[in-house]
């Protein structure tokens, strides 16, 4: 048997750089990252940081410039766009700040559609898709569209988009940054939960310590590379670690 926890998710010396002209912006210098099956990792640093890059580079939305990322075993640096896209599709599950739902489409559609877009067909997917409303505690509102939703309710719409895949490995970039606290920690339990039900693995970018304080771990980026991190052991995180460990990258 092995004993080695499987690595899903990992970052090899990620580098990246943007181009403004004739600015180079160093937005990550050399990364390095590995998430193991099942674990939430929060990311944490200063505006500017590099924390959606990051996540970014992790999911395949963007590339690095140099070293390498490899998703579900998998170095992106050798995937063609098609093989990226049916990657990441079926894989990795995406949870931006904002939502991103399409405006036209009903909960329902919104939470099917990476089902739908994989060639799957509505009716056949409609108990699963309809469970998964369920879960997020969104059964009543599953004709509603976006703008008949509130800011939480529309986030567990996203979240149970993120998990309708079954994925592997669910990014989530502030997820609770446009949340007030009760929906932000409803939001939070529901990751939590889905991390371990689905035994999905988590990388959620945050600046709030109470939404760090979910993961089994946190790592904190500074000027593009990880500097310190904090782990678990067997019971949370304590907030007073992460807004001291906070204060003394946003001091240095
Ligand atoms: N598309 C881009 N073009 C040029 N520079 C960029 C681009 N995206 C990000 N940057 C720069 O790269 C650096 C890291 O940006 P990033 O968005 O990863 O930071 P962040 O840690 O997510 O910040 P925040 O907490 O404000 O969201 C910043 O200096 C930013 O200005
Ligand atoms: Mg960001």
């Amino acid at each position: 048997m092995n004993a080695e926890p499987t690595i899903v998710l990992q970052a090899v010396e990620a580098t990246k750089q943007y181009k403004m002209g004739n600015i180079i912006v160093e937005a990550l210098r050399g990364t390095n990252l590995s998430v193991h099956k099942g674990e939430f990792v929060a990311v944490m640093g200063p505006s500017g940081s590099g924390k959606s890059t990051l996540l970014h580079l992790l999911g395949g939305l963007d590339t690095p410039s140099s070293g390498e990322i490899y998703l579900a075993g998998q170095p992106l640096s050798r995937l063609n766009d098609r093989k990226l896209t049916l990657l990441r599709l079926r894989k990795v599950g995406f949870i931006f700040q904002f939502y991103n739902l399409l405006p036209t489409q009903t909960a329902l559609e919104n939470v099917a559609l990476p089902l739908l877009i994989d060639g799957k067909r509505m009716r056949q997917q409609r108990p699963w898709v309809g469970s998964m409303m369920e879960r997020v505690g969104l059964s009543d509102r599953i004709n509603h569209r976006p703008d008949q939703l509130s800011g939480g309710q529309q986030q567990r719409v996203a979240i149970a988009r993120a998990f309708i895949t079954k994925p592997e490995i669910v990014l989530a970039d502030e997820p609770t940054g446009n949340l007030d606290s009760k929906s932000g920690i409803a939001v939070l339990e529901l990751l939590k939960q889905a991390c371990q039900e689905l035994t999905a693995t988590i990388v959620m970018v945050t600046h709030e310590a109470r939404a760090a304080s979910f993961a089994h771990r946190i790592v904190f980026l500074k000027d593009g590379l990880i500097v310190s991190s904090l782990s678990n052991a067997g019971e949370k995180i304590s907030m007073d670690k992460i807004t001291t460990e906070i204060n003394r990258l946003e001091n240095n």
